[in-house]
């Protein structure tokens, strides 16, 4: 069976997609806050909040045979200001929590764990692109976070991914992401101010999606691995991508000097992490990997 853990988030409904097309076999998905009824019926929904523990061992109760299980986990605070702000409160949901849940599943089949590229920290001149085997230095708590949440799953033996700037339309009925704003304001008439700079190599939610069931099916993937595209982009790129797909006026997509749009945030974060994707690629079997927008 498949268990996503996180399923009414952004990348955790587009996983849930993805399976729904690609298997028959008993998909469980878990809500923290308002409940996704996606797919209700094909899907069994279950209530989990990953710091409380009875919620973990319910979810292990309903799951049953625990070695024919494999889990997605996406659950995490991870907005990077939020995390500067409420550390402890981060580090209960990000460490502390998984610890507990890693412990509770560690006989399951595979497990794949969101990460991100934050865990690496700035390009230079020398490392224009972060491979797996670099070193990681993350300017953020968040990364800090993460990176120490890697170190658990790792020595569980389980596998990670990170993760750029993810984008794409929500398909959730409780949620619009960013992308649905930069359309629905553009539409209206309205400016939208994207930063000339935060270069990352970006991808959609539904090609993640579709890499990382693909994973889950290949054997020997290494421990940790770059799940990105291709380019590096910036967020005025990506603004002019979702602008060209739906043929939204141009002139309200604003380009905005990158110093302008870090004043707003609380947490540090970096100009340009871009990450090299060749092992992906190699593991795959492609000679590309670009955003869809
Ligand atoms: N978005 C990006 O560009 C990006 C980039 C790199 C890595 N990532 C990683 O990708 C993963 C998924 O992100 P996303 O884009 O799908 O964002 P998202 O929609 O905000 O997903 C995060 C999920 O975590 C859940 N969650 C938070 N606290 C929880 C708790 N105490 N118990 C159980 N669930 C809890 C949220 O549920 P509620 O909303 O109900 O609280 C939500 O479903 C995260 O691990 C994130 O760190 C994201």
């Amino acid at each position: 069976m498949y268990i996503i853990i996180g399923a009414n988030g952004f990348l955790g409904s587009y996983v849930l997609k993805t399976l729904v097309s690609n298997t028959d076999r008993r998909i469980l998905a878990t809500y923290h806050g308002k409940k996704e009824s996606l797919f209700e019926g094909r899907v069994e929904w279950a209530k989990l909040d990953v710091t409380n523990e009875e919620d973990i061992n319910n979810l292990a109760e309903l799951a049953g045979d625990i070695s024919d299980c494999s889990i997605f986990y996406f659950s995490a605070c991870h907005n990077l200001d939020l995390v500067k702000r409420e550390p402890e409160f981060a580090r209960n949901i990000n460490i502390t929590a998984l610890k507990k849940f890693l412990d509770t599943f560690k006989d399951a089949k595979n497990l794949y764990f969101s990460s991100t590229d934050c865990v690496y920290g700035e390009n230079t001149e020398d490392i224009p692109c972060f491979k797996e085997s670099d070193i990681t230095s993350p300017v953020s708590e968040y990364g800090r976070q993460k990176l120490e949440a890697e170190a658990l799953v790792t020595s569980y033996g389980f596998n990670v991914v990170r993760l750029p700037f993810m984008i794409g339309p929500s398909i959730l009925q409780n949620k619009k992401h960013f992308y649905d704003n930069i359309v629905e304001k553009t539409v209206q008439g309205e400016d939208f101010t994207l930063a000339d700079g935060l270069w990352r190599s970006a991808l959609d939610y539904e090609s993640v999606a579709d890499i990382l069931f693909k994973l889950t099916n290949k054997e020997n993937v290494p421990q940790i691995l770059n799940l990105c595209g291709d380019n590096s982009l910036s967020k005025y790129d990506v603004g002019v991508l979702i602008a060209e797909k739906h043929n939204l006026p141009m002139k309200h997509i604003i380009k905005t000097p990158e110093a302008e749009i870090m004043k707003l945030f609380y947490e540090v974060r970096t100009s340009s992490t871009a990450m090299d994707n060749s092992l992906l690629k190699a593991v795959l079997g492609v000679d590309e990997i670009k955003i869809n927008i």
